[in-house]
């Protein structure tokens, strides 16, 4: 008789994490590596994706890392080469990397104030690039081992931001300065759930499944003043813990969500239900 839990069995698959090495990422690679996934940790830094992928086969985990360059279609062709030479094929593509604007301790002196009437045009188009145009190049690469195995799941990641507006509020702080969650996140996540459905009907007929993944704000040291301000504005009171977005991961990547495909799974503790 079969196991509900069988279903989240990932051994024998490969998976591949764009920006594996983000804080997300590291989460999604994890994740995939414990349910049996051949993982390939796929980053702009090599230097954190190696360590990673190193610190997962520690223990006892099957993970490679590898430099890719998501806007580049030689480097995405070259990354789906690798899984291929490292691992024997593909069967899912986690479309993680992004330019995120962080507002956390670490990142906050390197976010700009962001406000729209004067936000730069290079980089609206630097982030339309990484955000879209490098999702766009590393399904266009990962198809082609799925199409000649006949199966295949794409993951791609959304945000709350790209459901509703960033409430800017939150970016004030309190010595009155203030800045902005740019532009290019929300309309680049608003794209991702347009690729997502795109790309699912598509493949209709073709055993390939496309779903987004749309997380809510992940704690990571966030300041009192802005955990506060972004928990009132979830039903549950408070931001996501680091892993708290993996399971559903793990969900749309293996067979537990055979039934699902040009959809969006929301894991933000009620933010866009309110
Ligand atoms: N962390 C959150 O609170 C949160 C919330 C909602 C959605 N998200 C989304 O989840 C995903 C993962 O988030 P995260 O927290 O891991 O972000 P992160 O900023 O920590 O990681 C992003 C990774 O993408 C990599 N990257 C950037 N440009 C690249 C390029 N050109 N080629 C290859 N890799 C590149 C970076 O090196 C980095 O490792 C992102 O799409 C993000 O927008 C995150």
């Amino acid at each position: 008789m079969s196991n509900i839990l069988d279903k989240f069995d990932l051994h024998g698959r490969t998976a591949l994490i764009t920006g594996g090495a983000g804080l997300l990422g590291r989460q999604f690679s994890l994740a995939l590596a414990q349910a049996g996934a051949n993982v390939l940790v796929a980053d702009l830094n090599r230097k954190i994706a190696e360590s990673f992928s190193f610190s997962l086969r520690e223990q006892g985990l099957r993970a490679e890392g590898v430099a890719v360059d998501v806007t580049n279609p030689d480097s995405t062709r070259a990354m789906v080469q690798a899984a291929r030479e490292i691992f024997g094929g593909l069967d899912i593509l986690v479309n993680s990397a992004a330019l995120d604007p962080k507002f956390d301790p670490a990142n906050l002196s390197s976010q700009g104030a962001n406000a729209f009437e004067d936000y730069a045009l290079d980089a609206w188009r630097q982030a339309l690039d990484v955000n879209l145009t490098g999702m766009f190049l590393a399904s266009q690469a990962a198809v082609q081992p799925m199409l000649a195995a006949g199966r295949g799941v794409i993951i791609n990641i959304s945000s709350i931001y790209g459901i509703a507006g960033p409430d800017q509020r939150l970016y004030e702080r309190p010595d009155g300065s203030r800045q902005y969650k740019p532009v290019y996140y929300s309309v680049t996540k608003a794209g991702v759930l347009g690729f997502t459905r795109y790309l699912a009907a598509y493949y209709a007929g073709k055993n390939i499944r496309v779903n987004a993944l749309t997380p809510g704000g992940v704690f990571n040291g966030h300041d009192e003043t802005f955990t506060e301000q972004y928990s009132s504005r979830a039903i549950l009171g408070r931001m996501a813990n680091i892993d708290e977005i993996s399971a559903a991961m793990l969900f749309l990547c293996s067979d537990a969500s055979s039934y699902m495909t040009g959809s969006n799974l929301v894991v933000d503790g009620g933010w866009t239900a309110w």
